[in-house]
């Protein structure tokens, strides 16, 4: 049986439509699927107990163990007055709004934005985000998150369980899924509501948990390698490096390495 409540999620958040499957390849592949057979009743949520085949931004790849928490929700830009040019801040929003999900479930503990979509709890990582768009579908948008909720590294090999953690590895306690996806909705919902609005506080708040701020960093640009200081997380999403040869802004890529 699924830990989630569906009368619940529709209730109290903003999605209109669930498909759930007991397991599934990719909740991200099942919302771009779903939208180019026609779907058109959004926001819309694709969620599963078991998640075979993750995604993750390039080549990576997300596992999910049995307790974790993975869905994924797709919105229309124009219904949520989202203009194409807030579009390239939605990684990192969804990212904050994590952050803040988990900072009001685990209050007292040390949560961080990486740059530009990775959350790291007590110095792990323990969620990370997919926004993608569908090339048949322009005006939609996937938002996919994994979140470590109830899975463990406890007994994960030492080159996993030394870089990633879980909400109940932290606290040796569970929690309810279908209350922290509830939440974790709620909070997409208020943030994009920020994005519209253009709100000073969005920056100010992906500012105070950036995670690289003053860290020495490798970043892959393509084919081009920067390394330089992290000066924080620009008011368009940027984040801001000064290397030798002057201050660089940079909008997509990958840190390679935090020396
Ligand atoms: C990353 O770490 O690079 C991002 C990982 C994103 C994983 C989530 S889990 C739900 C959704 N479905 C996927 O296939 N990927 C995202």
């Amino acid at each position: 049986m699924t830990a989630f409540d569906m009368e619940r999620i529709l209730a109290e958040t903003m999605v209109r439509r669930i498909e759930y499957r007991p397991e599934i390849a990719s909740t991200n592949d099942l919302a771009i699927e779903l939208a180019t057979a026609g779907a058109d009743i959004f926001p819309s949520l694709t969620v599963t107990d078991r998640q075979t085949g993750g995604r993750g931004r390039g080549a990576n790849q997300w596992w999910a163990a049995d307790g974790a928490l993975t869905f994924s929700l797709t919105i229309d830009a124009q219904a949520n007055s989202l203009e194409p040019h807030s579009w390239p801040k939605m990684s990192l929003t969804v990212g904050l709004s994590v952050c803040e999900t988990l900072e009001h479930l685990l209050a007292g503990r040390r949560v961080h934005l990486k740059w530009p979509n990775d959350v790291y709890l007590e110095r792990r990582k323990v969620c990370g985000v997919l926004v993608e768009t569908i090339a048949p579908r322009p005006g939609l948008i996937v938002i996919g998150i994994g979140i470590n909720v109830n899975n463990t590294f406890v007994d994960a090999p030492v080159e996993r369980c030394s870089i990633a953690t879980s909400m109940s590895d932290v606290t040796a306690r569970s929690f309810d899924l279908t209350d922290v996806l509830i939440r974790q909705l709620q909070q997409i919902e208020r943030r994009i509501k920020t994005v519209v609005a253009d709100s000073a506080d969005l920056a100010e708040a992906w500012r105070t948990r950036c995670m690289l701020e003053g860290r020495t960093l490798s970043i892959e640009l393509g084919p081009r390698r920067l390394t330089g200081v992290c000066h924080g997380i620009d008011d368009d999403g940027a984040l801001i490096i000064q290397t030798e040869g002057g201050i660089e802004r940079c909008f997509a890529g990958s840190i390679s390495q935090i020396h």
